[in-house]
């Protein structure tokens, strides 16, 4: 989704292709990290005794739920919108590698029931999506309305 953003960057006309890719871009790491956060971050907190390794993801995710609010609240109109969603991009990218090549090998390491816990993630992906899916059509009928 990243890299689609980084396409429709270039066009300067396509606003509203842009707005519909960070929405989507926007929707989907908030409900991977609240996820992580309820289920996969504490698990593993527990079994690995790292609080640094923890609490340097704690701030990483800070840091996105951050850049995410504010991209939520803005337009493609606004002058630092494109920087925003490429700079969200690279801090997910650092985020993403420190958790592959530090987080999950000792995770695998101390015996925290990887496939487990990946299940247990995936089924409250799912429940966040179908009630951000249930909140978002009261919104739709309203703008609809008011045509
Ligand atoms: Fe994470």
């Amino acid at each position: 989704m990243f890299a689609e953003f980084a396409k429709l960057a270039k066009d300067k006309g396509n606003d509203k292709a842009k707005a519909e890719v960070v929405q989507q871009i926007c929707m989907e790491l908030n409900i991977h990290t609240q996820a992580e956060e309820e289920i996969f971050y504490p698990a593993v907190r527990a079994a690995l005794k790292d609080d640094e390794l923890m609490n340097e993801a704690d701030v990483e995710h800070a840091g996105a739920k951050n850049l995410i609010a504010q991209l939520e609240a803005m337009t493609p109109a606004h002058d630092h919108y494109v920087a925003m969603v490429i700079v969200l991009g690279e801090m997910i990218d650092h985020h993403v590698k420190e958790e592959e090549e530090k987080m999950f090998p000792k995770a695998k390491k101390a015996k925290v029931d990887i496939a487990a816990l990946g299940a247990a993630m995936s089924q409250r992906k799912h429940e966040l999506q179908s009630e951000r899916g249930e909140a978002e059509k009261p919104v739709k009928a309203r703008k609809a309305q008011s045509r």
